[in-house]
């Protein structure tokens, strides 16, 4: 497999790094073939060739099997307009990969349930699946443009781009609790009208699974308040992009999830959170959302459920025996780096994978 790793700016530098040494035992361990090569998007390519996508980058990420990324975005470049900032480099990237479906789990880790802001009774069991459409709504609409005076975007969407993320969601929940939550906002906009009688058309051939509709307000309150009523949340770009950050967010850190997205010519993985500048370079990010996405590669393009498994074994272990990053520790003074927990993982992630190919061979 070739992998393209567009490690991007701030913190996605460090927790890609660890990504890729996790990915790397374990596929060594498997006997798996993966060949990563290292591209520049978003601010650190504008410094080096004014582009936020450069052209190398393209061309390496479509001759890939799937993308791997860490962050984009700078504060530097916060004066400027949306489309001279890294985050367009993003934005382009997905539309030239044609991922549609953006899958972004969360749920509670046992060893976390004291670092979620909810209360243990509230969060306990939480385990849901945020799927948010990618390449739709206010994100690419046109016409978008600004004057002195005024500014726009556009929230568009056809029947078609409405089914085929739906369809993604029903499948994911056939393999879950078998519910499906649609969340729109379709007591005030149209393109909510088409969203939810497209989703109600969709859910006709999937008679075993249970829909219900929420309003992206109501979805967020519940989410705080009630967060093990969720299984799988469908929903459109921007609402998903926002609420994912919530979820993520009760887990105990942002920097946990994982995300990929898939549909497309070539899946993109990357971990939920952004470049985190305030602390970039320490060596003091959480490496775990980006490992995650790792496994998620492992399970959704090399369709190597036991290699993901591992990986998401060892992370469990690690955060079991109190190793934690800054931000889930519960020692502020005592915490571990970003790279002694990729180590760690990795090390771990390598016993799962030897233990789970004995236990096929014999
Ligand atoms: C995310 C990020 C991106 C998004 C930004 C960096 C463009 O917030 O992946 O959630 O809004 O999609
Ligand atoms: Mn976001």
């Amino acid at each position: 497999m070739k992998i393209t790793v567009l490690p991007g700016d701030g913190v996605g530098v460090e927790v890609t790094r660890e990504a890729v040494k996790v990915l790397s035992a374990v596929s060594e361990t498997l006997g798996l073939e993966m060949e990563f090569t290292q591209h520049l998007i978003g601010g650190a390519a504008i410094h080096a060739t004014d582009s936020p996508l450069p052209e190398e980058t393209q061309k390496s990420c479509c001759e890939s099997d799937a993308v791997l990324l860490g962050a984009v975005g700078a504060p530097e470049f916060d004066h400027l307009l949306p489309e001279q900032r890294p985050e367009i480099g993003l934005l382009k990237l997905r539309q030239l990969l044609g991922g549609f479906a953006n899958l972004r789990p969360s749920k509670a880790f046992d060893a976390l349930i004291d670092s979620s802001p909810l209360r243990k009774e509230v969060f306990e069991g939480t385990n849901m699946l945020i799927v948010r459409e990618l390449l739709g709504g206010l994100y690419f609409g046109q016409p978008r443009e600004i004057s002195e005076t005024e500014a726009f975007n556009t929230m568009r969407y056809s029947v078609s781009e409405v089914e085929r993320v739906a369809r993604v969601a029903f499948e994911s929940a056939k393999l879950r609790k078998k519910k499906v939550t649609s969340v729109d906002k379709a007591n005030v906009l149209e393109t909510s009208r088409l969203w939810r009688e497209t989703v109600e058309k969709v859910a006709k051939s999937y008679p075993e699974i249970e829909l219900e509709h929420l309003f992206v307000d109501a979805c967020a309150m519940h989410l705080v308040t009630n967060p093990t009523r969720f299984d799988v949340i469908l929903t459109e770009n921007l609402f998903g992009d926002i609420l994912s950050d919530e979820a993520a967010v009760l887990t105990g850190s942002l920097g946990m999830l994982a995300s990929a997205t898939i549909g497309g010519k070539i899946d993109l993985y990357e971990p939920v959170h952004g470049s985190a500048p305030d602390i970039a370079g320490k060596n003091i990010a959480n490496p775990l959302g980006a490992i995650a996405s790792g496994a998620m590669l492992l399970r959704y393009t090399a369709k190597n459920e036991a290699a993901a498994e591992a990986i998401e074994k060892a992370i469990n272990k690690v955060l079991a025996e109190g190793l934690r990053t800054i931000d889930i520790s519960n020692d502020k003074e005592n915490f571990a780096k970003t790279d002694e927990i990729g180590d760690l993982v990795a090390k771990y992630a390598v016993e799962f994978a030897n233990t789970k190919s004995n236990s096929q061979t014999v």
